[in-house]
Formats: structure tokens, C-alpha cells, sequence
């Protein structure tokens, strides 16, 4: 890794969604490489941003009934909100709407064209919106033909469309990710990525027709098409970073050190990307790096299953710190975790509350108890001499797992150094040797106080708030290494701070949830009906074909369904719980000899059948596959 400069990225984020967990996630880890090099003072760039062109995008700004602009203009506050609360120091933050980055799109576009790198042609594909990109026959589930992903069929489509020469890159790629260890990392993406690349390789289809998409960035040689969204988005590692712009910044910065993504945009990135970046003659990026999933009780986070983490709602009951820890600490690397609030919990009061606050307040409570300032360290007991050795070996065994991206492991080096602490304050009994020995009582408690240190210096990439507040209380010598063993200040004052992580009592918050979770009394007065009045209503089975916004009502959709005789439209109350394109295909349960009726002007003719719990609404769907128009009884 290069010592002189360090460039991160983190993809740039859907503007469609809210921040979630997992994009705070991918987002505290780059921040906190970032850090951890700024610190350790290699020049340091840190580049995130928001994605905003594509179907996603035209299609939520038509249902809002605003321009796709004004909607990610409003959007993106919410990532750029969120990040400074979860004190993210990013260097720069790139919108793929940014006129710098269009015009380089364009410029790229242009010289891949000249070059012969870029095609029209006739082309049918399975098109999934969810992942923004045609899909091959392979990647399909088996049987059903949906995207794994989405859990969703691709539309197919067949169009005149641009595309870039992939294809001839396949044997170069599949060699240099075999010289290039480092790469794809963890090995087994790398491994997934090598056996993709076993059946033939596709050229990729860069464009979308106007028609069709008109949110994006238009072709420099067809006006009539705009380019493809992982083409526009993949670019902006570059023009972040001056490409085409300003030659000094960009040859400083590039290639990446990191590009850190999750495990579902692997292809995106180690096959498109890389290819892309040969063809423009731009050198490799050191290593993509591919982390796992946080799930929710084992199942993908999901708008429609109202089971998203809001990392801002935890900030605000438990503050910015434990969240960025509990996010590092409890992700094994490459591997997908699963949220639980109740392990957050406990995770915080062991460690920050017990072991790391106790740690700090007992020795600094000592100090101040029986010392004016920091005490001047004498002659070394075998035990004192222990520690000062493990502290400093420690901070080159926790770098080394942070540069490996391993920053679970190191964590929890930290954190059995912090235990170790602990437990030689237990041995050295300080509060009892002050009766015998002053002098030595000071040398213990000097040794404590500078391991404290130490830890907190280590662990202040990931906990930048309160471990700030420790470090500005511990007054420190001028040292050119501040991780090295003697920084702390002998004969200067201690500073003034309150419980770094008091505990949390886990009753209370037990309580709070089971009152969020019970479901409001529901007790109203149902009267009685007896199996002939049940009998009049005819309930069917249909499968939703079309779906769009009813205008000026936000909760509504209009949908055409097939419900085994024809088409029937209803309106529904679902739209702030499904994407228009979850819907399509979905079988639905129907009453279909309910009156028409106008629903915000907009004829309805039947209903559907939705569960309901407080803020969350899932549709009644058959189990298996059954007909179109099949009885429900
Ligand atoms: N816009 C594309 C990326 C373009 S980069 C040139 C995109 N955006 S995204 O908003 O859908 O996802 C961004 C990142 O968030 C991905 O790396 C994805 O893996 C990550 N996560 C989304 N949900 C996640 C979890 N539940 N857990 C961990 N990370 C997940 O893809």
C-alpha cells in the first residue's frame, strides 16, 4: 500500500432511498480507513456520493409530480444530513447530476466511440430495474427466471442500443486478477468473480433510448439515447478525483487504494469497471474490496418487509459513537451480520461501558485522588514492564489488521488490551499500594494511564466523538509517534470529563420496545356475520400487470389486474409501501364483485386484500402458483 497517499471511495447511493444501516456501514468504514491514514499522515482522500440518474429516479419524481432535478435536489440531503451526523469526513461528495462529471461522461463516451470501442446494435435482453442492468440467461434463478437479487422476473426487452467491446477484455481480466492478489478482496469474491468470468463474457450495453429513459446523461453521438447508469456512476471514482479536469489532482490520487462495496455490486465493479478503465487506458485501482450484508433477523432489509434500520434513530438513543463501533466490531469480515438491537446493547455496556469507561474513570478518578497531575513515572515493576511491552507491539498489530480492512479484529485487539488493563490495575492494586508506596503508586498509575491512551488513540478513528473528549483530557508531550509509549505529559493536569459510555439499562429499553411493538388496542366492535352474508363477497385471485401513481393522492396507485376473465383497474392504498416494479407480476388476492366506485377521480373496480399493523402493509398473495381469476374461499 502506498505510504504517501491513500485514496478511498464508497459507492455512490441510490438518491432514491433513505441512509440505511448498510449504507452507513460501507460509509463509517471508509471514513474510519480514511481517518486512520490521516492520522498515521499519509495524505489522505475520501470520496462519497449519491447516485441520480436512471429508472428509479424518473420514476419516483413522476409520482411525486416534480422534476427528476428537484427531486434528488431534496433527496440528497437526507445522505449529506446523516453523514455529518454519523461524523463522516469525507473530502468530497460527487452527484452523478454535477456538470464536472457529466462532461467527463460525455468526454469518455466520445473517445471510447472514435476508438471503436463502443457499437450500436439490435438487442434482446432480461432487463431487471432493480439492479439497473440486463442480466444474462445465467444469472437468472433457475426455473423461474427471476433475478436473485429482486426476487423479481426481468422485463424483456429488444432495442437498438450502444455498446462497449467487454468482451475482448475477458482474457486480460481473468489474468490480471490471477497476478493480483490483492486485487478482489476477500479471496472467495475474487473466486466468485473468476467464476463468472468462466462462460463468455458479453459486451455491455452502455445506453438506454430517450423513449424509454430520458433521466441521464445524453449519448455525445445519438441524442436520441442517454448512457447506461453503471457506466454514468462507475465514472465518478475518476472525475471525483480531477480526471479530465485537472491532471495534478488526479495523477496524485489515482489509482484507488480502496474501492469498498457491498457483495451485490461485485460484477458492476470487478468486471465492468476494470474493463472500462483498460479501454481509457487508466491504470487498476489497487483493491475492490466486497463486504457482507447486515440482515434483520436473518432476511434482507426491505422497504416492503418495514424492516430498515435507520442508523440516525440508534444515534439518537444511543449516540454516534457506540453505533459506528457496534457497526466495525460486530461485521466479520466479508461476511454478512445479522442487527439485533438487544446484542447492540449488550456489546456496549461489556466493552465501552465496562470495560473502556470503567477503565478510564478508575484511573483518572485515582489520579486525581492522590496526585496533583499526572504522576511521574518511576522505576519499573515486572508487571508495569509487561504492559509498557504490550502497548507498544499493540498499535502495529491493530494498524496492521486496519489495513487489511480486518477492523473487527482490530477492535478486538483493543479491546483484550483494554481487559489486560484492567486487570493489571486488579494486580497492582494501586488504591492499596498508595499506603505503602507513593512513589511506585505513581508508576503504576502513570503505566495505566498511558495504555489508556494508547487504546484511545487506537480506537479514535472509530469513536472520533467521545475519544476526543478523553485524548483532550490527557495532556501529552510533543512526540512525533502518538502512539509511542512515554507521550503522556508527567506534571501536567489531567482535563475534566464526564462518563464517557454510561451504562444503559436494558430494562428500560425493554419496556420502551414492548410498548412500540405491541399493537395499538385494536378491541373495536365487530359484529357477527354468518356464512351467507360471508358468501356474498367473491374473493379471486389476480395478478397485477400495470401500476402508476394516481395523480395528487400519494398513498394511491391505479392498477390494471388480470383476474382470469380480462382486465379490471383498481385503486389502491399501497404506493408508500411497494416500488411500482415490486408489483408487477405479483398475484393478489381480490373482492371482486365490490361496486365501482371513483377514487380520486380514478374509477376503481373492486379492491384488493393487504395486511395491516401500524406502519406496516404487506399484500395477501396465494402461496403457489395458482390461475388467474382461482376462487378464494
Ligand atoms: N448506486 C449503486 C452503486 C454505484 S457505485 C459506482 C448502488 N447503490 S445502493 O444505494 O443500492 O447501494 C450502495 C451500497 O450499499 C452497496 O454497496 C450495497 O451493497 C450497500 N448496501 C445496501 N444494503 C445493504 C445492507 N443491508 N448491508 C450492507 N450493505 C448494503 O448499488
Amino acid at each position: 500500500m502506498d505510504q504517501e497517499k491513500f485514496y478511498i471511495t464508497t459507492p455512490i447511493y441510490y438518491v432514491n432511498d433513505k441512509p440505511h444501516i448498510g449504507h452507513a456501514y460501507t460509509t463509517i468504514l471508509a471514513d474510519i480507513m480514511a481517518r486512520f491514514h490521516r492520522e498515521k499522515g499519509s495524505e489522505t482522500f475520501f470520496l462519497t456520493g449519491t447516485d441520480e440518474h436512471g429508472q428509479k429516479v424518473q420514476t419516483s419524481a413522476q409520482e411525486r409530480g416534480i422534476s427528476p432535478q428537484k427531486h434528488c435536489d431534496e433527496m440528497v440531503v437526507h445522505f449529506q444530513e446523516a453523514w455529518d451526523r454519523l461524523k463522516i469526513n469525507y473530502d468530497k461528495f460527487i452527484r452523478t447530476t454535477d456538470d464536472y462529471h457529466k462532461k467527463v461522461v460525455q468526454q469518455v463516451l466520445q473517445e471510447l466511440y472514435d476508438k471503436d470501442e463502443i457499437y450500436a446494435d439490435e438487442y434482446g435482453g432480461h432487463y431487471c430495474v432493480g439492479c439497473e442492468r440486463f442480466l444474462t440467461d445465467k444469472e437468472l434463478e433457475e426455473g423461474n427466471g427471476k433475478c436473485p437479487q429482486h426476487d423479481k422476473k426481468p422485463e424483456f426487452i429488444q432495442e437498438k442500443n450502444y455498446f462497449f467491446k467487454m468482451s475482448k477484455y475477458q482474457d486480460w481480466l481473468i489474468e490480471y486478477i490471477n497476478e493480483h492478489p490483492d486485487f478482489i478482496q476477500p479471496e472467495h469474491r475474487k473466486n466468485e468473480v473468476l467464476g463468472f468470468l468462466k462462460q463468455d463474457l458479453n459486451d455491455l450495453c452502455i445506453s438506454r433510448p430517450k423513449e424509454r429513459l430520458a433521466w441521464g446523461i445524453e449519448l455525445p453521438f445519438d441524442s436520441d439515447y442517454v448512457t447506461y447508469v453503471w457506466f454514468d456512476a462507475l465514472l465518478n471514482y475518476v472525475t471525483g478525483i480531477g480526471y479530465k479536469q485537472d491532471n495534478d489532482e488526479f495523477e496524485k490520487w489515482w489509482p484507488a487504494d480502496f474501492h469498498l462495496i457491498g457483495k451485490d455490486i461485485v460484477t458492476t465493479h470487478c468486471v465492468y469497471w476494470p474493463t472500462m478503465l483498460k479501454a481509457m487506458d487508466v491504470p487498476m485501482p489497487e483493491t475492490i474490496f466486497a463486504h457482507g450484508w447486515w440482515l434483520m433477523n436473518e432476511s434482507k432489509m426491505s422497504k416492503s418487509l418495514n424492516n430498515i434500520v435507520s442508523p440516525l434513530d440508534l444515534m439518537d438513543h444511543y449516540g454516534v459513537d457506540p453505533v459506528r463501533y457496534y457497526l466495525v466490531r460486530d461485521m466479520v469480515l466479508g461476511q454478512d451480520a445479522n442487527f439485533s438491537e438487544k446484542l447492540f446493547i449488550e456489546r456496549y455496556n461489556a466493552e465501552l461501558a465496562n470495560d473502556f469507561g470503567n477503565l478510564a474513570n478508575r484511573i483518572t478518578a485515582l489520579i486525581n485522588k492522590y496526585y496533583d497531575a499526572i504522576p511521574e513515572p518511576g522505576e519499573l515493576h515486572e508487571k508495569d514492564a509487561e504492559l509498557k511491552e504490550n502497548a507498544e507491539k499493540l498499535p502495529a498489530i491493530v494498524h496492521s489488521y486496519i489495513e487489511k480492512m480486518d477492523l473487527n479484529k482490530a477492535t478486538d485487539k483493543v479491546m483484550e488490551f483494554v481487559r489486560s488493563v484492567n486487570k493489571y490495575m486488579e494486580v497492582r492494586e494501586p488504591w492499596k499500594l498508595i499506603k505503602k508506596d507513593k512513589k511506585a503508586t505513581g508508576t503504576v498509575l502513570y503505566c495505566a494511564a498511558e495504555a489508556l491512551r494508547i487504546s484511545a488513540r487506537l480506537l479514535h478513528p472509530i469513536m472520533p466523538d467521545k475519544i476526543n473528549i478523553l485524548l483532550e483530557s490527557l495532556p501529552v508531550n510533543q512526540q512525533q509517534d502518538k502512539f509511542a509509549w512515554g507521550g503522556l505529559a508527567a506534571g501536567k493536569k489531567l482535563g475534566d470529563f464526564d462518563a464517557l459510555f454510561p451504562r444503559i439499562d436494558t430494562q428500560k429499553v425493554e419496556k420502551k420496545n414492548e410498548k412500540k411493538s405491541k399493537p395499538k388496542s385494536k378491541k373495536k366492535k365487530v359484529d357477527m356475520i354468518d356464512i351467507d352474508d360471508f358468501s356474498k363477497v367473491n374473493l379471486k385471485v389476480a395478478q397485477i400487470k400495470e401500476a402508476e401513481p394516481v395523480e395528487g393522492a400519494d398513498k394511491l396507485l391505479k392498477l390494471q389486474v388480470d383476474d382470469g376473465e380480462g382486465s379490471r383497474q383498481l385503486v389502491a392504498g399501497i404506493a408508500q409501501h411497494y416500488e411500482i416494479d415490486e408489483l408487477i407480476g405479483q398475484k393478489i388476492v381480490i373482492v371482486a364483485n365490490l361496486k365501482p366506485a371513483k377514487i380520486f377521480g380514478v374509477k376503481s373496480e373492486g379492491m384488493l386484500l393487504a395486511a395491516s399493523d401500524n406502519d406496516k402493509l404487506t399484500l395477501l398473495t396465494p402461496s403457489e402458483e395458482i390461475a388467474n381469476g382461482a376462487d378464494v374461499s
